[in-house]
């Protein structure tokens, strides 16, 4: 079983299925207030690992698609409202305001995919969840502690 550590965790996964099962033990953990910040290039796989994550915790047939153009999704879990933000297409770090940013951040569960464009805005206890491709397909998880 994965358990949440203080220090940096490093994972394999070698399939999508494995990346989801990854994201949907760390949903087992998750309690509202965690802020998961999505770190990846394009495609490396930060909506893959959000919906395992959701999918863990609302049920394996609801769809989670890409909140690439509404910027963000909301869904309601047992351990709380998850809120999914896709940044990529944000002009200023501030309209994350007008998105709902302040209340996902206070008792929401975030994961947030392009974090980058909100930097500032991300509190200290935020963990970084990096995900980085190789060649084979197979894809490299790094989560480091807030
Ligand atoms: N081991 C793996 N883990 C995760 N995804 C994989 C893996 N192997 C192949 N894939 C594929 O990589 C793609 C990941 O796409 P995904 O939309 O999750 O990326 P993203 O990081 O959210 O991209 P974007 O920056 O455009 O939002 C999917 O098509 C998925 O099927
Ligand atoms: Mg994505």
């Amino acid at each position: 079983m994965l358990v949440i550590k203080s220090k940096s965790m490093e994972s394999y996964a070698p399939t999508e299925n494995a990346l989801s099962d990854y994201a949907g033990a760390l949903a087992h953990q998750s309690q509202p207030g965690d802020i998961f910040a999505l770190q990846g290039t394009l495609g490396a796989g930060k909506t893959s690992f959000a919906r395992g994550f959701i999918r863990a915790l609302v049920g394996a047939n609801i769809d989670v698609p890409s909140p690439t153009y509404t910027l963000v999704q909301t869904y309601d879990t047992p351990r709380g409202t998850i809120w999914h933000f896709d940044l990529y297409r944000l002009t200023r770090a501030e309209d994350v305001f007008e998105i709902g940013w302040e209340e996902a951040l206070s008792d929401g569960i975030c994961l947030i995919e392009w974090p980058e464009r909100a930097d500032r805005l991300l509190p200290p206890h935020t963990r970084y969840i990096r995900i980085t491709p190789h060649e084979n397909g197979t894809r490299h998880i790094q989560i480091d502690p807030a």
